[in-house]
């Protein structure tokens, strides 16, 4: 029945004004409002000092010689108080995008995502989601309404100490990872960033340092992550990195922030600054930067308050400049729903919200080598030597703002540096246990510092499983590839005891095997998170086959790489150079690099084997509706159930390096086929030159295992076309 237009004219606005007892009616509260008009409904309220105040940050945590935390703040990375006159709610911000840093409300420990590159490898961006949704479900209980996840920066050096949690180095499987991570984080109404903006390459000098590159070159390569991550993520924030671009520091690069991001590609959300990276006041408000992050201990000064109320006072920023910063601020608070939804303290299921994590390790681990099918093992195997990383324990995690404690604790203490970017952590999740329940206690532990008493476990033993590991964290980057201590001698002297050896690695990027032909099976697990023991312990016997593939190519040492010596680079950092020349490889980082150079890596990206086998049948690549779509046929010629991930490569008519165009990952049983559809995401097709755009001509399309290994090419022939910006 219809309804009186007046009666429904009322009941509008009833619903519009949430009046609250001896308040103001609260009009931005009708949620039917677009975020922009709640954001102007709130704006028109606000004094000047509330305006300066949404601005900036505090540091939100008491840390040893630093300023106490703020009343209010949960103690975390940021906090901005509330408007409790208005209704807007304090900004919490806790790190990051491997799981909740911060304890909050329910008390210290979270759930530990595996790595991001662990994450990327599983080329499935249902996964990326489900640990977005899982950590920002932990965030919600925990009481913050920000994380500062969303890390895209690309791989452009295997020893950047931050690689672990990022997401490989093509632009378009970490822009869709990344991007469906944020969407997971947001879907449960918690504000996200995507960071570090941009280029934030290395961390040897990450304050100071230049990253030179040419400007179309970052828009072919990191910047497209970005803009594919923001486009599908649809992230509240953005965060500005440390370093300088082209000479300029990053949160006050105007076109960056204000060309790139706001104006070409339409960022309605709003910058934020990393703790530290901001130089300036007019500077780095009039390139864009909307909010100072925690000035008030990581700045040389708080810029966005006193300086920055001068330089309004001096006609340096127009007060429109500021007004459109809080417009940003308020439009994302309302974008995610922290204002509609507000975060509560609510109990939280580790147990449960450890399976997301360990199918994520299970899916992202990355099988390299497989001599005479060692793997799987049978649970029928009478002895298993388990050999060093502490397997008796727990699973390692990198360090920084990203490390995530353990609810039960870290499981291996007091390991240097027990101080940042420490401390070394280990997930409770021991690789030993896991094996023993699969072999029902056939496993024996020698912790591989004795390295004769290692070898004569694992001559005794049927099967030897030595763990490997690599420490890095936030902050510095490792000199070389190489494992450091005595692991490499304790891989070649089990090896030499038992040749049925297998290596787990647990790393931030591709390490040196100088022992690689000497042992049976590789498996890269990557920082493994809360269930890496189980996920060991399932991909060795077979529960699970292998599924991840190579989101970074793998070199054979540091003479393969564009700059083979990090200046300044080891632990503690050295004197880094004043800056870093990108052009060397441009746009063509990775296999892109490895083509132009024609250099055979020790494994090349999208690499990665499983216990079974698959055939290509049937490829061809067309036009529909616009998007073009290779079809192929995908068949499990194998005995066990397996997932595969082809791989649409694409060369375009300049004939620059191939370039990941698209891929699927197909889930099959035991002679089953299926036919499936990879679409190119149109970027892999354009060049940037004033806009993306398709240039008329004729395409090279090849299927791959890997980017090295191709079944099957086809040509197709396009017209010229304008790309929209993201991922359209
Ligand atoms: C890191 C950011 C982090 C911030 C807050 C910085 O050192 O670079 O990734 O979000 O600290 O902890």
């Amino acid at each position: 029945m219809a309804m009186p237009r007046r009666r429904l004219l009322v009941l509008a606005l009833l619903a519009a004004t949430s009046v609250h007892a001896a308040d103001k009616p609260r009009p931005w509260m009708d949620t039917s409002l677009s975020p922009d008009k709640r954001a102007d409904l709130v704006q028109a309220e606000l004094t000047q000092d509330e305006k300066f105040r949404l601005i900036r940050s505090d540091f939100g945590d008491n840390e040893k010689g630093k300023p106490k935390k703020p009343a209010g703040a949960l103690g975390s990375a940021g906090y901005t108080p509330a408007i409790e006159r208005l209704g807007i709610p304090a900004m919490q911000e806790t790190d990051a995008g491997l799981g909740v840093r911060s304890p909050g409300l329910t008390g210290k420990g979270a759930t530990a995502l595996p790595a991001g590159l662990a994450v990327a490898a599983t080329f499935d961006p249902a996964i990326a989601y489900a640990g977005g949704a899982m950590i920002g479900s932990q965030a919600r209980r925990k009481g913050f309404n920000g994380i500062l996840a969303g890390g895209v920066n690309l791989v452009r050096d295997p020893r950047n100490g931050r690689n672990f949690e990022y997401a490989g180095e093509d632009p378009i499987l970490a822009g869709t990872m990344v991007g469906n991570a944020v969407k997971g984080i947001q879907s449960q109404h918690i504000l996200s960033t995507v960071k570090h903006y941009a280029i934030n390459a290395l961390e040897t000098g990450r304050n100071t340092l230049s990253a030179d590159i040419d400007e179309t070159a970052l828009r072919e390569s990191d910047l497209l992550a970005f803009e594919l991550a923001i486009d599908i993520g649809q992230p509240g924030s953005v965060m500005c990195s440390y370093n300088r671009i082209n000479t300029v520091y990053a949160c006050e690069h105007p076109w960056l922030l204000n060309t790139v991001l706001k104006q070409d590609w339409g960022y309605k959300g709003y910058v934020m600054s990393d703790w530290g990276g901001v130089h300036s006041s007019a500077a780095a408000a009039n390139a864009g930067l909307d909010q100072e992050s925690a000035g008030n201990v990581f700045d040389d000064q708080v810029y966005f308050d006193v300086p920055l109320r001068k330089d309004l006072a001096d006609g340096k920023v127009p007060q429109a400049r500021i007004d459109d910063m809080v417009h940003r601020i308020l439009r994302s608070m309302f974008a995610s729903g922290i204002i509609d939804h507000p975060v509560r303290a609510a109990p939280i299921d580790f147990n449960a919200d450890a399976v997301v994590a360990r199918k994520a390790a299970e899916a992202g681990s990355v099988l390299l080598r497989n001599e005479n099918n060692l793997l799987p093992l049978s649970a029928t195997v009478k002895s298993v030597a388990v050999i060093g990383g502490h397997a008796d324990k727990g699973v390692i995690t990198g360090g920084g703002s990203s490390s995530v404690e353990p609810p039960e604790g870290n499981a291996v203490p007091g390991l240097q540096p027990t101080e940042w970017p420490g401390p070394v952590r280990y997930q409770p999740s021991a690789p030993l246990a896991a094996i023993n329940a699969q072999t029902g206690g056939k496993a024996k532990y020698a912790d591989g510092t004795d390295i004769a008493a290692a070898a004569r476990l694992a001559a005794d033993s049927e099967v030897a499983v030595v763990f490997v590991q690599q420490w890095t964290a936030e902050s510095f980057d490792p000199a070389t590839m190489a494992l450091d201590g005595n692991q490499d001698a304790l891989v070649a002297a089990v090896a030499k005891a038992n040749p049925k050896t297998i290596v787990v690695i647990q790393n931030d990027g591709p390490v040196k095997m100088p022992w690689l032909s000497n042992v049976g099976a590789v498996l890269d697990v990557w920082y493994a998170g809360a269930r890496g023991g189980e996920a060991i312990g399932n991909l060795l016997f077979g529960k699970v086959g292998p599924s991840g593939r190579l989101p970074v190519t793998w070199p054979k040492d540091e003479s393969q790489l564009p700059r083979p010596t990090i200046v300044g680079g080891g632990f503690p950092s050295g004197k880094p150079a004043d800056k870093v020349d990108y052009n060397i490889e441009g746009a063509d980082i990775g296999y892109r690099w490895f083509q132009k150079k024609n250099l055979t890596p020790l494994f090349p990206f999208g690499y990665g084997l499983t216990y079974t086998s698959f055939d290509y049948s049937g490829f061809k690549v067309h036009q529909a509706n616009g998007d073009v779509v290779a079809d192929v046929t995908v068949k499990n010629t194998g005995k066990r159930a397996g997932i595969d991930v082809p791989q649409l490569y694409v060369t375009l008519p300049d004939g620059t390096p191939r370039r990941l165009a698209g891929w699927q990952r197909v889930s099959l049983q035991p002679g089953q086929s299926r036919t499936v559809q990879i679409k190119a995401n149109p970027h892999a097709l354009a060049r940037y030159k004033d806009g993306w755009k398709i240039a008329a001509g004729s395409y090279g399309f090849e299927l791959g295992h890997s980017a090295t290994s191709f079944e099957g090419d086809a040509r197709l022939s396009l017209p010229a076309a304008n790309v929209g910006n993201g991922a359209r």
